[in-house]
């Protein structure tokens, strides 16, 4: 299908999705999100694909929501509308995601970086929750996700003045998994997503299942969650394989099932 505003395409089992409104920094308007979510819908049923990268352009992964088309907007129609629920396609993705953040990933273009289960970054990447400056919040779980993966202060820090942060301090913080060079962004979010297409489906769907349950329960609901999936997965027979495998000093050929 072709897209207006983003680009879709695919890397062995590894599928790409490049944000592309060049002229507005990627800013991610009704038309962006509904692409980008119809190119996710296709990624996540197509068996093919055992990865998704997300990333933008050198100059900005995107600029946040499109403040062009919020500015009329009302109360009772973002209410009625529940704008930026449509956002949250990506975070719901059964796949593993990798955003690839260079330069600018602000407001909404954070939150969609936090939504991803890791985040590599060029060294020109800068994270902010700017919105306040906007006399706004943000709207797209910038305060809950960004709390949950680097603490209290920093989320107060970025949340309240809307300093923006360089990839070195996004590291230290927790934010971002990696930093590279800008030349080497693409190589290694693709490598890093074609090493996790590569190995046992089912393991990797439910490694990211567990650890997403971290943030949503208890400890104790959590410890037994990830202590049943981790039972279910002797029932396959790419669990049986992997063990053969190690056993044998050969390496593994996963069959997904
Ligand atoms: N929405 C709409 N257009 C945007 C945009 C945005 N979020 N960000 C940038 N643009 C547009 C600019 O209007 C400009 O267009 P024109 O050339 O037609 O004027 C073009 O992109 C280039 O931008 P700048 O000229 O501003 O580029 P710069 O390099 O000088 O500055 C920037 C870059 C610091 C990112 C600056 O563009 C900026 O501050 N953008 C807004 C960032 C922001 O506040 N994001 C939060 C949005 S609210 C949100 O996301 C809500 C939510 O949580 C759901």
């Amino acid at each position: 299908m072709d897209y207006e505003t983003v680009i879709a395409e695919r890397q062995g089992a590894v599928g790409i999705v490049r944000l592309n409104r060049p002229k507005a920094l990627n800013a991610l308007s009704r038309q962006l999100v509904a692409e980008l979510n119809h190119a996710l819908d296709g990624f996540e049923a197509d068996a093919a694909i055992g990865a998704v990268v997300v990333t933008g352009s050198d100059k900005a992964f995107a600029a946040g929501a499109d403040i062009r088309e919020m500015q009329p907007l009302t109360y009772v129609g973002v209410y009625q509308d529940d704008f930026v629920a449509a956002w949250e396609r990506l975070s719901r993705l059964a796949k593993p995601t990798v955003a690839a953040v260079a330069g600018f990933a602000l407001g909404g273009g954070c939150e969609l970086a936090l939504m991803c289960d890791i985040v590599v970054a060029a060294e020109t990447a800068r994270f902010g929750q700017p919105e306040i400056t906007l006399g706004l919040i943000p709207g797209a779980g910038g305060t809950q996700r960004l709390a949950r993966s680097v603490g209290k202060a920093k989320t107060m820090d970025m949340v309240l003045t809307g300093r923006l942060i360089d990839a070195a301090e996004a590291e230290r913080i927790g934010l971002v998994s990696r930093v590279v060079p800008a030349e080497a962004l693409m190589v290694t979010a693709l490598e890093v997503a074609t090493r996790i297409a590569g190995l046992s489906r089912p393991a990797v769907l439910m490694a990211k299942e567990a650890v997403n349950r971290a943030f949503e329960t208890p400890l104790a609901e959590g410890i037994r969650t990830e202590r049943r999936l981790f039972h279910s997965l002797f029932a396959t027979e790419d669990a049986r394989e992997g063990m053969a495998a190690f056993a044998e000093k050969r390496p593994p050929a996963f069959r997904n099932r």
